[in-house]
Formats: structure tokens, sequence, C-alpha cells
């Protein structure tokens, strides 16, 4: 196994538990939110709101092909509609094993209620939209993944935990 690749809906847990993983297995951690903040030296919310849903997809992309690079023991969790594109998917396949945390509309809205910074969900009924959302991108995200591992109800402890038996 080269790299680990978390991918699931906003509030699923992905850059936690890819921080707690890495921190166990002693491998590097990157988050491909935080790489394109950094690529663009903007907060993601700016770039929905200077250039547009597209724009940040492009750039998710050029991120995730800059990661099909050879480096491994990496922990790389990427943003929840990362794995929408089929490109994508391929991408995340070549560099390592996908794993989804798979997490209810009820687990992500009573976690995200309180959130700013995830543009898509601001507005009106942020929990209806939440439910909408997963329906339509559960397809992708079971495509895309090699292994799956529920979040509801569980400590991070108890999902890195899980993460590992599932790896061995
Ligand atoms: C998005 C998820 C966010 C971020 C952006 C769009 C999405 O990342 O990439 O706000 O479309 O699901 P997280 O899944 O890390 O919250």
């Amino acid at each position: 196994m080269n790299n680990i690749i978390l991918i699931g809906f906003m509030g699923s847990g992905k850059t936690t538990i890819g921080m707690k993983l890495a921190q166990k297995y002693q491998w590097t951690f990157l988050d491909t939110d935080q790489l394109v903040e950094k690529k663009e030296n903007m907060k993601i919310s700016t770039i929905f709101q200077n250039h547009g849903e597209v724009y940040f997809r492009d750039l998710e992309t050029v991120c995730l092909k800059e990661l099909d690079n050879g480096v491994e023991k990496q922990i790389i969790s990427v943003g929840g509609g990362l794995p929408l594109r089929s490109e994508n998917r391929e991408l995340l396949k070549k560099i390592g094993k996908v794993i989804y945390l798979k997490a209810k509309a009820e687990t992500i809205y009573s976690r995200l209620k309180y959130n700013t910074d995830r543009p898509l969900l601001q507005g009106e009924n942020p929990e209806e939209k939440i439910r909408t959302m997963l329906l339509d991108r559960e397809k992708f995200y079971l495509e895309a993944a090699d292994i799956i591992v529920e979040v509801d109800n569980q400590s991070y402890e108890e999902v890195v935990n899980a993460v590992g038996e599932k790896l061995e």
C-alpha cells in the first residue's frame, strides 16, 4: 500500500481522522483543501465567491494530478466534492487505497450546523441540502472506495481503529 486516501461528505471527519492516522503510522498528512488554499493564497469560501465552483473544481483536479507523483506513505484527505469527477476517481485509485468515511445526513448536520466555512451548505435549509447532496453523491463515493468505514456514533479514536483493522 503506497498511500491512504480519505473521501466522504463534508463533516465526515476526513481531516481529523487523517491527521490521527498520520500520527499513528508516522506518515505525512496532506489535505487537498489546504493544498488548493495554499496554491491560490485564498480561503476556499473566497475562491468560491470570487471565481465560482467550476474554477475551484479545476484546482482540485490540478492538485490531484500533482499528487500522482510516486511519493508514498502519505495520508491524503480530499474535499467532499472531489470524487464526483470520473477523472478524479481514476486518479484517486492510482494514488492510493481509498477509504470512504460514510456518515448519515443527521450526523453531518449535527456536526456542521454552526459551521460557516462550507459555501455549498450556506443559505436556506442546510439540513435538506445535506440530504439531497448526499443522495446524489453516494454512488460516486461508493464507486471510488476500496474500503468503507461507518462513522456515525463513533469517536475519532474508534474510527481510526476501524480503519486500521480494515487495512490489515
Ligand atoms: C466541498 C467540501 C469541502 C471543500 C469545499 C467543497 C464539497 O471540503 O472542498 O467547500 O463539495 O463537498 P470538506 O469535505 O473537507 O469539508
